[in-house]
């Protein structure tokens, strides 16, 4: 914008926000880097592309603010201007790994609670002090639950891990009140669904639970 409207007065401007952006691309690549090492195959894939594209543009950023710095401004612009258009390229890409992909979503985002109670299961079937794999009916389909329970006590949360969707059931409880996530070890509180440890950065969904009847009951925490 500076380069189109910024006349002779934006020159140093533009100059040292191509600069600034250049330094902000380090952390954004750490980041990227981040989510990447944990994804699966066909993210890692798309994951390259991006990042070899992703790079492209910064490189011809660097040359645009060489450019600019020798006060070679045209040039400098045209770089700039191609740098611009690769990275907008990649940032496709980048919306295809979140949007398409899941890349670093919340994985539970999408599943839609009932609102009233709902049985789960027989109380018999539910063992104590074992993470137990269940599910309930939601008005968007079924949602997997892990469930605990620990003197009479039941505590539910949805199963799908909200990092990267693992299955929370076959995780660990630790002591007594949190359950630790098999992949990446992501640790939520099975009363709540509050995150103690990441990488997750989004709670569990957690359920009230109940024994009526002889079957286990749970609704959505207010
Ligand atoms: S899927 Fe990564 S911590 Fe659960």
């Amino acid at each position: 914008m500076l380069d189109v409207l910024g006349g002779r007065g934006g020159e140093g401007a533009a100059r040292r926000l191509t600069g600034l952006g250049i330094l902000s691309a380090l952390p954004t690549a750490a980041a990227g880097l981040s989510d990447w090492v944990d994804g699966g195959p066909k993210i890692r894939r798309v994951g390259i592309v991006h990042a070899v594209a992703n790079v492209t543009g910064l490189l011809l950023q660097i040359l645009s603010w060489r450019s600019r710095r020798k006060g070679h401004r045209a040039r400098g612009r045209a770089w700039g201007m191609l740098g611009m258009g690769v990275t907008t390229g990649s940032a496709y890409l980048g919306g295809h790994l979140s949007f398409g992909r899941g890349m670093g979503v919340n994985q539970t985002a999408f599943e839609v609670a009932p609102k009233s109670w709902k049985k789960v299961m027989d109380a018999e079937a539910l063992p104590e002090g074992k993470l137990v794999r269940g599910s309930v009916a939601g008005p968007g389909g079924a949602i997997g639950l892990v469930m605990y329970r620990q003197d009479e006590q039941v505590r539910v949360l949805s199963d799908r891990c909200s990092h990267m969707g693992c299955s929370l059931s076959d995780g660990e409880v630790r002591g007594g009140d949190a359950v630790t996530c098999p992949c990446h070890g992501s640790t939520f509180s099975l009363e709540d669904g509050s995150i103690l440890k990441g990488p997750a950065t989004a709670p569990q969904p957690a359920f009230e639970a109940r024994i009526a009847g002889g079957k286990v009951e749970v609704r959505p925490r207010p």
